[in-house]
């Protein structure tokens, strides 16, 4: 049983609440584009490093034809997911040992796990997983752009990450990010790794929960995404350094934090506009596994 990531590296709900927004149907049309996939077909996808599920989800309702299976090797993720995640086979796996036969597969998709395999494993094992004329899509996280109040830490706060920061080697340690690329990189990989037609894209993802175009649901999300991922932080720090960390100190940081967003959604619906945002940038590569000119078949 693994489950280094969700304890240790990121927790289950800062994935999960970051990526159902990142991949709520809103932004929809501009994936389905970038990926090129006949919907109409009955696809066999396979989502390598699923984590707990929202890609998966996405992909089965934009794809309602398919056949969705996910892999990832936490197996706390893999169970999350399972419970909350319907209609999407969910299998704990490692994406350098998949557990399929050859060409098993018409697509294979990723989210920001390319930069943590070693890269001939990564895009070996879906080249080996994919028919010929099988698609490879790598999505990437790309520096975006984040711009939040400041906020006026207390004495506790401050003196609680400065402790974190002192002893999380968590990066080192788990290798996470250890194969990082460029945009110029990331296509380059994949032509080595054996894929033609290689293709770029880009998708936007603007999360400001003060602009109207947005329903009030979704601006909440936005909103309870950042206490999500700070509530792990804590939750995180409290389990890897249970020495350093005590479950009091660990308890009053996640009523500060509480308290934090919960005042800012209160001004959310007073209309007190912030104007607080993040926007990600997520890179799509595409390719196509050999034969037929590298035309796709998908
Ligand atoms: C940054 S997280 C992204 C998770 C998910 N794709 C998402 O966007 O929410 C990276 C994921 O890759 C998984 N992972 C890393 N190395 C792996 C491997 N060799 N086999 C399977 N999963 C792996 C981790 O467990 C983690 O869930």
């Amino acid at each position: 049983m693994n489950t280094i990531w969700s304890k240790h590296v990121q927790g289950i709900h800062t994935l999960y609440s970051s990526r159902t927004l990142r991949f709520n149907d809103f932004f929809a049309p501009q994936y389905l584009p970038l990926f090129a996939l006949d919907g109409d077909k009955p696809l066999k996808i396979l989502e390598i490093g699923c984590g707990p599920g929202a890609l998966a989800a996405a992909l089965h309702r934009w794809y309602p034809q398919a056949e969705i299976t996910a892999l990832d090797r936490d197996s706390e993720f893999i169970r999350f997911a399972r419970k909350n995640v319907p209609g999407v086979t969910f299998l704990e796996g490692d994406a350098t040992a998949l557990p399929f036969p050859d060409g098993t597969f018409d697509v294979t998709i990723s989210n920001t796990v390319a930069e943590h395999i070693e890269p001939s494993a990564f895009y070996g094992e879906q080249r080996r997983v994919l028919r010929d004329g099988g698609v490879c899509l790598v999505l990437s996280g790309r520096r975006g752009l984040h711009a939040y109040p400041e906020v006026k830490q207390s004495d506790f706060e401050q003196a609680f990450w400065n402790k974190v920061a002192q002893h999380d080697d968590s990066l080192e340690r788990y290798a996470v990010c250890k194969y990082p690329m460029s945009e110029m990189e990331m296509p380059h990989a994949m032509t080595q790794h054996g894929f033609s037609a290689v293709r770029t894209g880009y998708a936007i993802i603007d999360l400001t929960p003060d602009d109207p175009k947005y329903p009030a649901a979704m601006a909440h999300a936005m909103i309870d995404a950042r206490r999500h991922n700070d509530l792990d932080a804590i939750a995180s720090a409290r389990r890897s350094f249970p020495d350093h960390v005590s479950e009091e100190e660990a308890a009053e940081m996640s009523r500060i934090v509480n308290e934090r967003y919960d005042a800012r959604i209160a001004q959310y619906h007073r209309g007190e506009k912030v104007w607080d945002t993040g926007v990600s940038i997520t890179m799509i590569v595409r390719g196509v596994k050999g034969g037929n000119g590298g035309k796709s078949s998908c």
